[in-house]
């Protein structure tokens, strides 16, 4: 079996920068990866994500939480397993804690309903660390509005996505539910401070990954 390995954290946190530093240092190791995200790891995920993140829809908020884990358990049956099952080491940008996080920290809906539905979909399939990368909201603003090349305040417009856009105040309950799951589930998630230099997050990332053995340390 090989490796799951989840980064969560509030967007402009620098989730896919570190998704891409890890798979070169796996490839590195001649490590084989698998690296996926969510929503829209599978075809079938591409058309929910655009349901979801697009601007043609207004979706409520339970079609949210049913159309996410719809998205996952669709992932989890074409992607996920089979690549740990050939012994792949699986690098997933965004997993159950953003569906904890943002449909039910941000958005208010039941935890508890919420873990029930993972219980039941991801059966065996946990995990075996996940990374929560956490930083201040104003600095994860400023990423996206520097990745957007704007200066101006980040404004919702047509195809943007709705989270991004939302009230900093719905940032701040995101970044805190977050906070919460880290302190909740210590020993498969591990909090990582996302404001520094990515190369220093990176080599935090490696430092917790040789700390758990799950690859053999150089030293
Ligand atoms: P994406 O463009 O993938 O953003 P990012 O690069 O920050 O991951 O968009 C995914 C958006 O969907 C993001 O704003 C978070 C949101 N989301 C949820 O609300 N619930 C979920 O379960 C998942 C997986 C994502």
């Amino acid at each position: 079996m090989g490796i799951f390995i989840t980064f969560e954290g509030i967007d402009g946190c620098g989730k896919s920068t570190q998704v891409k530093l890890l798979d070169h240092a796996l490839k590195e190791k001649k490590i084989e990866t698998c690296v996926t995200m969510e929503p829209g790891g599978t075809e079938a995920g591409k058309i929910i994500r655009n349901i979801l993140l697009g601007s043609e829809f207004s979706v409520d908020r339970y079609a949210q939480l049913f159309l996410f884990v719809a998205d996952r358990a669709q992932h989890l049956e074409e992607v996920i397993r089979p690549a740990l099952m050939s012994g792949k080491w699986v690098l997933c940008d965004r997993f159950v804690e953003s569906t904890v996080a943002y449909q039910g920290y941000g958005l208010g809906l039941n935890k508890n309903f919420i873990n029930l539905l993972h219980k039941e979909i991801l059966g065996d399939t946990w995990p075996d660390l996940t990374f929560v990368l956490d930083c201040p909201v104003s600095v994860a603003r400023l990423r996206l509005k520097t990745r957007r090349g704007e200066t101006a305040e980040l404004t919702s417009g047509k195809g943007d996505d709705p989270y991004e856009t939302a009230s900093l105040e719905f940032q701040e309950r995101l970044r805190q539910g977050y906070l919460d799951l880290a302190r909740k589930y210590p020993k498969r998630i591990a909090l990582i401070d996302g404001s520094e230099d990515p190369k220093q997050v990176h080599l935090s990332i490696i430092k917790i990954i040789e700390k758990k053995k799950l690859w053999p340390s150089e030293t």
